[in-house]
């Protein structure tokens, strides 16, 4: 672990639509609200299954996103190194490592907040999170047993150089899962209403834009993935999405009562969240997807 993490570089790279800097202030700022989506602090929306997860219990369908995650990695009981590209605090790498004691887990993320306070709920564990960019990383070539990207791509547009590296830093035959919000066409040939929820979306969430989803399931077998599973998932993410308009404004009046400043990143996150809940009525523009690469 220790070898992985000396020699970290942190690139700024700018991007049109959301910056490094963008990003890194948002969660910084607005990472916090999340103990109010979930207290294992997922910061990603649900897989609901009628066996394993309750539709008004929202931890159980965010945490069975992240077995559904576990589930298409593959990975064995044997030592193994994972890493969460965009890892957020931690919450799928606590986890991953609770059902496979032997893991370790490397989580890299633009944010000082989370670096910091992400670090403290992994302490005593096998899992570390360090600050670096998920587009280029100082990790060793064909270093990973493992990779998740969950909901963290689209800020860097599902980017051709993210998951480039991505595919550099696995081993041979190991396994990239995606989970995340993706296209369903050029952005061009959206109407008025599923472009509205869009830009509302990017703009608040600081996401440099969500990638089409064929172009990105072409660009990871260009890149030389192969068994690329693209799976729609968009009526089993639902029940959780449909949990936005409840817990918006019941996290807005807990805040009244605490008589707590909403500040400028929680109203953007506020938003976004909205404008998500828009986005998924357009089911023509918009799906939720779960892809598994292998290198
Ligand atoms: C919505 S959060 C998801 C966090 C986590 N995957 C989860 O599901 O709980 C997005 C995460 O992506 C990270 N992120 C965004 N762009 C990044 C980049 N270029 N390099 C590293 N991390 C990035 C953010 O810092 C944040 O931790």
């Amino acid at each position: 672990m220790k070898t992985l993490t000396s020699t970290i570089t942190y690139n700024q790279k700018e991007h049109s639509n959301a910056t490094t800097a963008e990003i890194k202030h948002f969660y910084d700022e607005a990472t916090d609200d999340y103990t109010f989506w979930s207290k294992d602090y997922n910061m990603h929306f649900g897989y609901y299954s009628m066996r394993r997860s309750n539709p008004f219990y929202r931890d159980t369908m965010l945490n069975e996103m992240n077995r559904q995650v576990l589930l298409r990695l593959q990975l064995s009981n044997d030592k193994q190194t994972l890493g969460d590209l965009g890892c957020g605090m931690g919450g799928t790498m606590r986890f991953l490592m609770k059902q496979l004691p032997l893991l370790y887990t490397l989580g890299v993320t633009l944010s000082d907040f989370q670096l910091q306070e992400g670090n403290k709920l992994l302490k005593g564990s096998k899992g570390v999170i360090v600050k670096e960019n998920y587009e280029n990383t100082s990790f060793k070539s064909n270093s990973l047993d493992g990779a998740v990207a969950m909901e963290s791509f689209c800020h860097s547009g599902h980017s051709y150089t993210t998951l480039k590296e991505a595919y550099r830093i696995l081993k041979p035959g190991k396994r990239l899962v995606i989970t995340d919000a993706f296209l369903k066409k050029d952005p061009s040939l959206l109407c008025l209403g599923s472009k509205m929820s869009y830009e509302g979306l990017c703009k608040k969430w600081s996401l440099d834009g969500l990638g089409v989803i064929h172009q990105v399931e072409k660009n990871l077998k260009e890149i030389g993935f192969s068994s690329v599973v693209v799976e729609d998932i968009s009526l089993k993410v639902a029940p959780s999405v449909l949990h936005v308009p409840f817990a918006i404004p019941l996290f807005l009046i807990k805040q009244f009562f605490k008589n707590k400043k909403v500040r400028e990143q929680s109203w953007n996150n506020l938003i976004a969240s909205f404008y998500s809940l828009t986005a998924g009525l357009h089911r023509n523009a918009f799906g939720y997807y779960i892809i598994t690469a292998e290198k």
